[in-house]
């Protein structure tokens, strides 16, 4: 199997079912996010702080360009990584991209009001998470295969996704 590459909105449990995915395959999990902090010695709200979304994109995608190098690796990518051509090209050529989904009302629930998620720190989130889903779904559905998250755990998604790929490959 290739590598597995998450995607898809803030709050749609990318890392979570990420942690499950490396589990359940023997992958190790990189978490996009987690790796430009590291690298930055800085978090994402800072980083957006400080120096603007633009040059947080920036960051984030000589990330992309570094770790789709990796095998062996379960990756999961910012809400807005796809948005950039050259990361969906990068990310597509390393592995499997899924995408997970979830509702607006569903995503404001699982955010709540946190300082990792800069772009959601607005009067009325609940239609900035409309407004933001309706621009990047065309980017989204470019994934390989799409997964809905509704009302479902971190572990059966991830054996969901595993069981699609594998039935993808037999086909
Ligand atoms: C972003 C999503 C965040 C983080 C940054 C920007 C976005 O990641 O990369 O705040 O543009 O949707 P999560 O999707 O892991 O929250």
């Amino acid at each position: 199997m290739r590598n597995i590459v998450l995607t898809g909105f803030m709050g749609t449990g990318k890392t979570e079912v990420g942690r499950e995915l490396a589990k359940l395959r023997g992958l190790r999990l990189i978490d996009l996010d987690s790796e430009i902090e590291q690298s930055e010695k800085m978090t994402i709200g800072e980083i957006f702080k400080r120096f603007g979304e633009q040059k947080f994109r920036e960051l984030e995608s000589e990330m992309v360009e570094k770790i789709s190098r990796e095998q062996n690796v379960v990756i999961s990518t910012g809400g807005g990584t796809v948005l950039r051509q050259q990361n969906m090209e990068a990310l597509k050529n390393t592995g499997t991209v899924v995408c997970l989904t979830a509702s607006p009302e569903t995503i404001l629930e699982r955010t709540g009001s946190s300082d990792d998620r800069p772009l959601l720190l607005v009067d009325n989130p609940l239609e900035k998470i409309r407004e933001l889903l309706q621009f990047r779904m065309p980017f989204y559905e470019k994934a390989n295969l799409m997964i809905d998250t509704e009302d479902k755990t971190p572990l059966r998604i991830a054996e969901e996704i595993i069981e699609k790929i594998q039935n993808s490959q037999d086909e």
